[in-house]
């Protein structure tokens, strides 16, 4: 029997087509297609098409007229239950209906933002002015788009698309391993997100910033925090040991659009690779996705409690080219445990 491995780290589970990072971090490929070479020349909409169908075109379609029963305005909860709510009213079948379904689900997301700020969610008619999925969605959450926001959103969501078998693809992949419905693997997905370990570290870097900002001492802001074992938020990755490439994309992103956060941003970057080295010299923690996603969401205005539903939207895309992967190539996933729990004892013992 194999040996057992916490986490699974390092447990290859399946062969996928669709993406997988390297431990050098020297680029993210969306079927061989460079991250750097898609932002900012195709919206996210086309990237969701390059990866669920590997064409950019006709990409993810416009969502469809649909009202959800009740939301609650915590977006991700809201998101789970209405996407598995979705396979009963859409009679969802196994492959077909993902893109519909994935169109929806972003819908879902700024209908509850919407809720979260206390507004009504903008009408249809108003929602059509926009071109790309990340007007559409901002002017369903606010009535208004932005461009400097809406290339906030799109770069953020294209960047963050899909990251191979991460704990929320894997749990998609299992529930369609099933046969269940997209719906049921979607809305699994969403749950295995909501945690804190996986979506919304971005939530924890501003506080940081400001931090650093009141004080404008990022050496001793970092020192102090090391001194006390904590760790620095944004910085270190399981797979990376290097720069995550998410990262020099959402940093020179967040300079085009003049964020008023990069200086401070900049210089507790610096300050922080800096004691990590000096802490850890023989083990490379560098900038990840979250510190400089932080950055660019900040530049949209998305409040920190709906980053994790931010992530979500942008994740629709590697969860259904993931669903419909395992439904093409895949078999049962049923792994095996090690049984440590007590041996053959009688009911009297209990
Ligand atoms: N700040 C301070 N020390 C750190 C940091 C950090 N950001 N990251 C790792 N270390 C230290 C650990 O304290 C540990 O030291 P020790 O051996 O003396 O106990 C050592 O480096 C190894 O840490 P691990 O957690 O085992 O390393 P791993 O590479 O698996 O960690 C992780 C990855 C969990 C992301 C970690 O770097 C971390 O906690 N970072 C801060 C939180 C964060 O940025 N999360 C977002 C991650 S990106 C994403 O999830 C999409």
């Amino acid at each position: 029997m194999n040996s057992f491995k916490p986490g699974l780290e390092g447990v290859v589970a399946f062969q996928t087509e669709i993406a997988e990072p390297d431990r050098e971090g020297g680029a993210l490929r969306y079927r061989g297609v460079d991250i750097e070479e898609l932002v900012g020349e195709v919206p996210y909409e086309k990237v969701w098409g390059l990866l669920v169908d590997e064409n950019l075109e006709p990409g993810m379609p416009d969502p469809e007229a649909y009202e959800p029963v009740s939301l609650t305005g915590n977006a991700p909860a809201d998101l789970q239950a209405e996407t598995a709510r979705l396979s009963a009213v859409w009679g969802l079948k196994k492959l077909v209906d993902i893109a519909r379904l994935s169109a929806q689900m972003m819908s879902i997301v700024a209908k509850s933002a919407a809720v979260h700020d206390g507004r009504q969610p903008a009408p249809d008619d108003v929602v059509a002015q926009g071109q790309t999925a990340a007007e559409k969605f901002l002017l369903r959450w606010r009535g208004e788009a932005d461009p400097k926001q809406v290339q906030a959103i799109d770069t953020y969501w294209i960047c963050t698309a899909e990251h191979g078998l991460n704990a929320s693809t894997f749990t998609a992949r299992i529930t369609a391993s099933t046969g269940a419905d997209c719906g049921a693997a979607m809305s699994a997905a969403v749950g295995a997100l909501s945690g804190p370990l996986h979506g919304g570290a971005p939530a924890r870097v501003l506080p940081m910033l400001n931090e650093v900002a009141s004080t404008g001492d990022p050496e001793s802001y970092v020192r102090d925090l090391l001194s006390r074992h904590g760790r620095i938020m944004g910085f270190g990755h399981r797979v990376y040991r290097a720069e995550d490439p998410r990262s020099r994309v959402l940093k020179r992103t967040a300079k085009e659009l003049g964020s008023p956060r990069i200086e401070v941003a900049e210089a507790l970057e610096e300050a922080a690779l800096a004691a990590l080295r000096e802490l850890k010299p023989d083990y490379v923690i560098a900038t990840n996705v979250e510190f400089y996603s932080a950055v660019v969401l900040d530049v949209a205005e998305v409040p920190p409690d709906l980053t994790p539903a931010m992530f979500a939207c942008a994740r629709v895309a590697g969860w259904a080219a993931h669903i419909l992967e395992e439904m093409r190539t895949g078999r049962l996933i049923r792994p095996s445990a090690q049984y440590i729990g007590p041996t053959s004892r009688s009911l009297s013992a209990v």
